[in-house]
């Protein structure tokens, strides 16, 4: 059960350099900062009492626009329990900032794919699209749609959880059933851009009202992507955010399905061609994704036993950095690794790798607020 504490703090409470007490019971390192977000940004932090570590959401209140915080919460809370659907532990409201304390998590896919040189195996591409693909089914089966699918919102999970692909980020999600009547909700047209441009589906750029078909559709461009290693819209000179969505469109567009998944099995456009073909309301039919995953699994590879290839990657950035602390440091037992070392190092480094990602991949909620 969530905690509803309504304490008069602000983000100059701090407990020592570089920690924020939030709350009664748990401190925030401003240091540790683990992402970017749209709405407010993600950090690592503590519970005083237990040193339980956590992931603390931050969002700055702004009376103008209702808070994003509050409606994720409301659709975690409702999804809780499911498999790789982060653990909510408080909200904690204040002054100017709402927290959310929440479940750790490591690198996101987009960090993963890029450390591994955006190149994964097939194993690993079709064991990610199984698992990303059931979370959606839980999801719409929860009768959320998610609005945002991109790599960034998937994440694998801490320690012996790293296997696990979690989906995040419920800022821009709503539930597509009405409460009492269990209706599909109506189809709408010139609804403002959500989303991001990238994994967008093209009845999304068109302004349609977003349903199941849509997180489908975006599915499918992860997997596209992937496998090529980019997409034909990534990379786009533009100046506006309105005109890199007009012209990632128009290549969208343009791009006929074949030339997109050239190269790749036909299972891709089938998948991709599929999601497109689905009416505003209709229930993907997840079992004929799912068989279209397998089949491209011709050597027959336990699907649900991969070891992901950036496993290994981790493990030796992880080995490598244990033995430059080894070097530095004449008492070895004392030295104590995480993984948010690496993940501070591997985010630093992979935003040097390119600005296109920080540009492609920004989410956007044209209205700023939720419906
Ligand atoms: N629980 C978590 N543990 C670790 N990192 C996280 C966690 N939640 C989010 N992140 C990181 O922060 C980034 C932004 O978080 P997200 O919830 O997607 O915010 P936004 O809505 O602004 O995109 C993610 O892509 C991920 O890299
Ligand atoms: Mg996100």
């Amino acid at each position: 059960m969530l905690l509803f504490n309504k304490l008069k703090i602000n983000m100059n409470n701090c407990l020592s350099n570089g920690e924020v007490k939030i709350g009664k019971n748990y401190k925030l390192y401003t240091n540790k900062k683990l992402g970017n977000g749209a709405f407010g940004d993600i950090y690592r932090g503590e519970n005083i009492s237990t040193r339980k570590s956590y992931a603390i959401k931050c969002e700055r209140i702004n009376k103008d626009h209702s808070s994003l915080l509050k409606s994720e919460i409301k659709i975690l809370s409702y999804l809780q329990g499911g498999i790789g659907i982060p653990k909510i532990y408080d909200f904690i409201p204040t002054i100017n900032y709402n927290f959310m304390i929440f479940e750790l998590l490591g690198l996101n896919l987009d960090e993963l794919f890029r450390i591994c040189n955006k190149k994964f195996s097939k194993k690993t591409i079709l064991s990610l699209g199984l698992q990303m693909l059931n979370r959606l089914e839980f999801i719409h089966s929860r009768h959320i749609i998610h609005r945002d699918i991109k790599p960034e919102n998937f994440l694998i999970g801490k320690g012996k959880k790293n296997s696990i692909i979690y989906i995040c980020d419920f800022g821009l999600a709503k539930r597509f059933r009405d409460k009492k009547t269990g209706m599909h909700i109506p189809y709408k047209e010139g609804k403002n851009f959500t989303g991001t441009a990238c994994y967008a589906s093209i009845y999304t750029h068109l302004g349609d009202e977003q349903s199941r078909r849509d997180d489908l559709e975006s599915l499918a461009y992860i997997l596209i992507y992937f496998s090529k290693g980019t997409l034909p819209w990534k990379g786009l000179k533009v100046k506006s955010k309105s005109e890199r969505q007009n012209r990632v469109l128009s290549k969208k567009i343009n791009t006929k399905v074949e030339e997109l998944c050239s190269g790749l099995p036909k299972e891709f456009s089938m998948f991709l061609q599929s999601a497109r073909d689905l009416q505003f309301d209709d229930k993907p039919d997840y079992d004929y994704f799912r068989e279209l995953i397998n089949k491209m699994n011709t050597d027959n590879v336990p699907l649900n036993q991969v070891k992901y290839d950036f496993i290994d990657v981790l493990e030796k950035k992880m080995n490598k950095k244990k033995m430059l602390l080894l070097e530095d440091n004449e008492k070895p037992k004392k030295i104590n690794i995480n993984l948010e070392q690496s993940h501070k190092t591997t985010k630093s480094n992979t935003n040097n790798d390119s600005h296109e990602h920080e540009k492609d991949d920004v989410n956007v909620d044209n209205n700023n607020k939720k419906e």
